[in-house]
Order: structure tokens, then C-alpha cells, then sequence
């Protein structure tokens, strides 16, 4: 019966082949272990000298390092190991011999490993990031699909600038300047007023010349938008979908989360509501903590966002920051216009700002002065002036960095694995 090792548990005392790759080995004159690898999982296989054929005992001890093959074996329960099977060998194909394969079980340097990204995703902990982003994204659209939200796609290829005009990456597109998407927010308030509640998934791009942990030039945002929600509202929205991921990743990446080390004690706690801040408190806070020298007006960074964080086991909404500090399109809050009604959702464990979200300003002459303010160019923002114009309503959205959160949850370090191909300040191989 030809299966997967994510499938092996339904065949035990049968025997099965799974085309695999050699992951690693371990032999001695009378048994050899080899760790095998098929995409869907990793499993041991066991081969005993006196069990099989000399031939196929000769082959376990000389195959290469991520060499394909057809293995064939009975299942067997495995209680030592976390993944629960073993597969107690009969027979080995070679599909294709792999000779030297850079990324040996030694230990390498990073930047030698980001230089063989494309061979390092095969390795045991880069499959179970990866697995955690897939159940992150799957149990986004599931989270959305269930509330009522339509997906809808903004453009990649944009002729105005959401975030500022600093950090944009500037194309050629025909004879105009185009940019590439620093998010899709303005495409998707317009997609608000026409379908309600909506979500999008898609990559962004900073030309920001930062190098950091928390940093990638491209990177994917999850971006909700939700007519007739306020400030309130907003909030509800995203401390009950990361409430949701993580406990779709705790229910379902067990053995990822295992791999990674992950201490989960930590995840199982985050269940929505989560406490709040405001800038101002923030700041009173940072200078009981002896940040003395941060002051009303300045930006966190990340040594201030991770004093923030540390005093709550959950993550944490930074809200009403001071309108300087914040783009265009934020409303003001009606009590003071020098603070807007927006929150940054802070992740615990030091992984930073993972949500940056606001209420819209929805006044068609005050969007227009801000517009103004900010030195934009107002032509280009003429069909997002329209939106104030026809039936305008309060509203409200968010953007969620996927990788930050992959980084939170899986416990790792970097951004940089918790992307397929990242593409950084010095990188953009392979
Ligand atoms: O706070 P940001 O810039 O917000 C927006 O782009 C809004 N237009 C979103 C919206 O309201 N629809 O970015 C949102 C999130 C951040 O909180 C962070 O998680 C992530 O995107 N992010 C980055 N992730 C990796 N590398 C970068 N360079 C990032 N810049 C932002
Ligand atoms: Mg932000």
C-alpha cells in the first residue's frame, strides 16, 4: 500500500511504501536508523541486519544524505518518539542518489543557510514553521469566512501611497510611476463599502533600510475592513481572531510546536479579552521603568514595546497615539484631535507590533485637509476622496503582519524563517 507518513498511523502491523528522502542515518554493524522525510512528516525507519536481506542492510548503511527513495516497511507504535510510529524496514529503491549535501546534521552559520534557503526548507524545524504558517492562514480564512467577511484582493501594482511615501518601492509602469503595495487598506476600504465586511491576504512591500529581527522588505498582511465598526468595535474584531489562530495552531500543530521547542503554557493563555494601554499611559510607564529619556510625541521602539509587553502575559493594544506619528487616513478622536482612534497590537515575548489598525476618517473635508498635511498628492487620492462622497459611513480596518506572528507563535527568533524565500536589506538570493 503506497502512503504518506502523515497516513502511517492508519496502517499499523501492515506494511506500507512512502517515497521518502534519507533526512539522516545512524548505523552499527547490526541495525541502522534512518530518519526519512516525504513532505508530510518525519518518521524513523529501523533496519536489522539479521531481518532482511544482506543486500537491502548494505544499502541502509550507504545511502546518502537526501537521497530519494521507495521505502517499504510495517508500521509499528513508537511511545518513545513524538510522532508515535516507526517503520520496521523490508525493502529500499533508490530513486536518485544526492551526493554532498551542503547542510549537513553539523552546525552551520545563518548566512550560509539563507544561501541554500531552498535546500534549508527540507530540514526538520524549517517544515514545522512552515506547517504553523499554513494553519495560521488556514485558520484565517476559516476565522473570516465563519464571521461573515467576503475575501476580496487589492492591487499589488498602486499609484498612491497608504503608509507615507518614504518606504515605497517605485516602478515603471508603461509611461507612469507605479509603486508596489505597502498594503492593500485604501483598495480595501472601498471593497467595505461595497461588500461590508471584508479581508484580504496578500504580499506588501517597504524599501525600509531596516535590518532587524521584526523586518522584511516583502512581506504578507492579513488586511480586514469593516464598515460601520468603530473604534471599539475594531478591537473586538482582532483580539478574537489571534484568540482563534492560536488556538487552531495549539489544536492542531502539537508536533510542529514540539520541534520548535515551543513553550505552549504560554500560547494557551491568550484567549481575547486582551488588556489595553494608552500612548499617554505608555509613556508614563516607560519613565517609572527609567526610559527617562523617551517624551509625548516620540515613536516606541523596540526595547520600549517589549517593557510594554513584559508586564502582560497577552498581547497588548497600544491605543490613541498621537496624530503626528500616525498616517492620513486616521480618525481624530472626537474628545482631543491631537491623539487618532487607533491601536497597535503588541505580541508578548518581545515579538513586537504584529497589528497596526484604525477607525478611517470618514469626513470628506477633513480626509481632504489631511491629505493636504501629509504633502500627498491629491489627484491620486481622488477615488478615495469619492468614498467620503457617496454615502459615507464610520469605518474601521486592521493589518496583521503574517510573519511576525508566525515568529510569535512558533517561538522563532527571525523573521527570516518564517517566510518561504525572504527577502531582506542584503538578500534577494535565492
Ligand atoms: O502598521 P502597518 O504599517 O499598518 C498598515 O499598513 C495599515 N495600512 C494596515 C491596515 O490598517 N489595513 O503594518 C501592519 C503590520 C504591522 O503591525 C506588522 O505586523 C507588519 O504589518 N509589518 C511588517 N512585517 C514585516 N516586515 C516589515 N517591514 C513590516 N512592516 C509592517
Ligand atoms: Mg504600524
Amino acid at each position: 500500500m503506497k502512503t504518506t507518513i502523515a497516513e502511517v498511523g492508519k496502517f499499523v502491523g501492515k506494511e506500507v511504501t512512502i517515497g521518502a528522502w534519507l533526512a539522516n542515518k545512524r548505523s552499527s554493524g547490526k541495525i541502522a536508523f534512518l530518519q526519512l522525510r516525504d513532505g508530510t512528516g518525519f518518521i524513523q525507519g529501523v533496519v536489522v541486519k539479521a531481518e532482511v536481506e544482506e543486500e537491502i542492510f548494505q544499502k541502509a548503511k550507504s545511502i546518502t544524505q537526501e537521497t530519494s527513495l521507495y521505502v517499504s516497511g510495517i508500521v509499528r507504535e513508537d511511545e518513545r518518539s513524538p510522532f508515535g510510529y516507526e517503520l520496521g524496514i523490508t525493502s529500499i529503491e533508490v530513486i536518485s542518489e544526492s551526493e554532498d549535501y551542503p547542510i549537513t546534521p553539523k552546525e552551520h552559520g545563518t548566512e550560509f543557510l539563507m544561501d541554500h534557503r531552498h535546500l534549508w526548507l527540507r530540514s526538520k524545524r524549517q517544515h514545522a514553521v512552515m506547517k504553523i504558517r499554513n494553519e495560521i492562514i488556514r485558520s484565517t480564512y476559516e476565522f473570516f469566512n465563519n464571521e461573515g467577511f467576503v475575501k476580496v484582493d487589492p492591487p499589488i501594482l498602486t499609484g498612491s501611497a497608504p503608509e507615507g511615501t518614504s518606504e515605497l518601492f517605485h516602478t515603471k509602469y508603461f509611461d507612469e510611476d507605479a509603486y508596489l503595495s505597502q498594503s492593500g487598506q485604501l483598495y480595501m476600504e472601498a471593497a467595505a463599502m461595497a461588500l461590508g465586511k471584508v479581508f484580504s491576504f496578500g504580499p506588501t512591500f517597504r524599501a525600509e533600510k531596516s535590518k532587524t529581527r521584526r523586518h522584511l522588505i516583502e512581506f504578507w498582511m492579513i488586511e480586514p475592513e469593516m464598515a460601520f465598526y468603530e473604534f471599539e468595535d475594531n478591537l473586538k474584531v482582532q483580539e478574537t481572531y489571534v484568540s482563534y489562530v492560536i488556538q487552531s495552531v495549539l489544536k492542531n500543530c502539537q508536533l510542529e510546536l514540539h520541534t520548535l521547542g515551543r513553550d505552549t503554557s504560554k500560547l494557551e493563555k491568550i484567549q481575547a479579552p486582551f488588556p489595553r494601554i494608552t500612548y499617554d499611559d505608555a509613556i508614563k510607564f516607560l519613565h517609572e521603568k527609567g526610559f527617562t529619556e523617551i517624551q509625548w510625541g516620540d515613536d516606541f521602539g523596540a526595547p520600549h514595546e517589549t517593557a510594554i509587553a513584559e508586564s502582560f502575559d497577552k498581547p497588548v493594544f497600544i491605543t490613541h497615539y498621537p496624530t503626528s506619528l500616525k498616517p492620513f487616513y486616521m480618525q481624530p478622536d472626537p474628545n482631543r484631535d491631537d491623539v487618532v482612534l487607533c491601536a497597535d497590537l503588541i505580541a508578548p515575548e518581545g515579538y513586537g507590533e504584529i497589528i497596526g489598525g484604525s477607525e478611517r476618517i470618514h469626513n470628506a473635508e477633513l480626509l481632504k485637509q489631511r491629505i493636504g498635511e501629509h504633502h500627498l498628492d491629491e489627484e491620486a487620492y481622488e477615488w478615495y476622496l469619492q468614498l467620503r462622497k457617496y454615502g459615507s459611513v464610520p469605518h474601521s480596518g486592521f493589518g496583521l503582519g503574517l510573519e511576525r506572528t508566525v515568529a510569535w507563535i512558533s517561538g522563532v527568533e527571525h523573521v527570516r524563517e518564517t517566510i518561504p524565500f525572504p527577502r531582506l536589506l542584503n538578500r534577494l538570493y535565492p
